[in-house]
């Protein structure tokens, strides 16, 4: 298993940096409707969801037969790749190191695409162009913006990437941190035309990790490919019940995208004041840091546990080391509190 989930020891009160859920917490109208649907839970959910998803078809003005539900987003990547067995799939990396492990445990083929520091990591045509045209894969998976690095792609250019591949290529596009940046993603596209598929997830925005509810939308003939390996009732009926409203909580959407923009522009200008850390500009809700002096972030993991908080240590992605973390956006005075130590830490 790949490493994840936050921070597991027995510190209770620990502010856990590592975790990029959405520090408001769960809207207040899925919380009630949560703990009404507590009675529901004596009935079999419905196989596929098809009310909920009904319902979340219509919010988000897209068809039924172009959605697929999953038990998080992560789900739908395994059952992705376990309908695509042994294909070709290109990975722009640093990136979510669940791809490259499903696609390997299906018999897919991967190949790396790794984009450096001195890049921005910033994918640039000029580079897309050169790793598709050599390798022909089957399949593209870039994470939009991407975790861990932030960085994002406007539909507009994406568009033209997908116009490189003029053979059957499917395009794997993660928005599971879209809805931080207020940007409509593609999404918001015809997904009848062009041979793609988005995955949203609504642990990390509505905060509901626990609850194990995502989405994806294509190509309905990526999704029926989806749908012959679909497992029976891998969603709850609480995640059925929260995913048929998160679309009504505009006001919580808009308080979030706010709450994240003015404290991500301010944690990143107090990053850029320690000289010993390098800090990356994110479109999200969190943010990739690097130690100057090569100095290892597990030091520093360790040394902010003692203090109360806790921090993702970057070693484990591709093209990264252990002189890579990531931090979430956290409350004002979490975020506070993490500024101060990292201001006042000796490496
Ligand atoms: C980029 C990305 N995609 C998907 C997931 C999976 O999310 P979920 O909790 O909805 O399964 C994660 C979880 O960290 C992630 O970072």
């Amino acid at each position: 298993m790949n490493k994840h989930g936050g921070y597991y020891g027995d510190k209770t009160d620990i502010i856990d940096f590592s975790v990029n859920i959405n520090p408001l917490g769960i809207p207040q109208g899925i919380k009630e409707k949560l703990i009404q649907g507590i009675e529901s839970l004596v009935d079999y959910p419905e196989i596929t969801g098809e009310t909920a998803m009904g319902k979340l078809a219509a919010g988000i003005s897209k068809r039924p037969d172009q959605l697929i539900l999953g038990n998080g987003a992560i789900e739908l990547i395994y059952l992705l790749a376990r309908s695509l067995s042994d294909k070709k799939a290109l990975i722009i990396q640093p990136t979510f190191n669940e791809y490259s492990r499903a696609l390997k445990l299906y018999g897919c083929r991967t190949v790396d695409l790794v984009l450096t520091k001195e890049e921005g990591f910033r994918l640039t045509t000029e580079k897309l162009k050169e790793a598709l045209l050599a390798e022909k894969p089957d399949l593209l998976f870039l994470c939009n913006p991407n975790n861990p690095t932030g960085v994002i792609y406007a539909n507009d250019e994406i568009k033209e990437w997908m116009a490189i591949s003029d053979w059957d290529m499917i395009w794997f596009f993660d928005e599971s941190f879209m809805d931080f940046t207020g940007q409509p993603g593609m999404l918001s596209e015809d997904l009848d035309q062009g041979n793609f598929f988005v995955l949203k997830s609504l642990t990390k925005f509505y905060a509901l990790p626990g609850l194990r509810i995502g989405y994806g939308a294509g190509n309905p003939k990526i999704i029926e490919g989806m749908m012959r390996y679909k497992e029976p009732w891998t969603i709850n009926s609480l995640g059925l019940l929260a995913l048929e409203d998160v679309y009504q909580e505009k006001g919580f959407a808009n308080q979030t995208i706010e709450h994240i923009n003015s404290q991500r522009e301010i944690v990143f200008n107090e990053l850029q004041k320690i000289s010993s850390i390098e800090v990356f500009k994110s479109a999200t809700d969190f943010h990739l840091c690097r130690i100057r002096n090569g100095a290892s972030s597990l030091k520093l993991k360790n040394d902010i546990e003692q203090a109360g908080m806790s921090l993702r240590t970057c070693e484990d992605f591709s093209g990264l080391d252990e002189s890579y973390f990531r931090i979430a956006i956290k409350s004002s005075q979490a975020n506070e509190r993490l500024i101060e130590f990292l201001k006042k830490w000796k490496g």
